[in-house]
């Protein structure tokens, strides 16, 4: 489905992207199509069958495990990752906290993209690292 230009200059300015050109960036723009949520909506539900990959444009969202908070996610921040690389269910929820725009794509869009942008699949790493520390460093986990 292809997104509105307003999505176009709100991803161009998103840094995950970054290391993608023009041409390219066009290109993966095309695959999407930006989501809107209410404060309060469930993006991604625990246990269920994931999907997508949801990056944030506008807006903020949180990460919950069993009413435990994991993190709390921003414009340029991504989520729905894990079900898509493992094939599991969704390890959380993720709500939206307030108004929140999402640029979202299928998983058959995502794997594509992995395999023909190292650069993106390398940032995304870089992030699931950050995350993994920082779970590790919880003293409530
Ligand atoms: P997925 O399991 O597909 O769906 C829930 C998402 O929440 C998950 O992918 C990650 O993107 C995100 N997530 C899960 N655990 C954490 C965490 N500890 N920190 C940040 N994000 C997380």
């Amino acid at each position: 489905m292809a997104s509105s230009p307003d999505a176009g200059s709100l991803i161009g300015s998103v840094p995950f992207f970054s290391s993608l050109n023009a041409r390219d960036k066009k290109k993966l723009l095309a695959q999407g199509k930006e989501m809107d949520y209410k404060a309060g909506n469930t993006i991604v539900a625990e246990g269920t069958t994931g999907v997508g990959f949801f990056l944030i444009l506008e807006g903020k969202a949180e990460v919950r495990k069993k009413g435990k908070v994991l993190a709390t996610l921003s414009k340029g921040q991504f989520f729905g990752e894990m079900s898509l690389i493992d094939d599991l269910p969704r390890s959380a929820d993720v709500i939206a906290l307030q108004p929140t725009k999402c640029w979202a794509i299928t998983s058959w869009s995502f794997a594509s993209l992995i395999k023909v942008q190292p650069e993106l699949a390398l940032g995304m790493l870089k992030e699931v690292v950050k995350r993994l520390r920082a779970a590790q460093s919880s003293p409530t986990s």
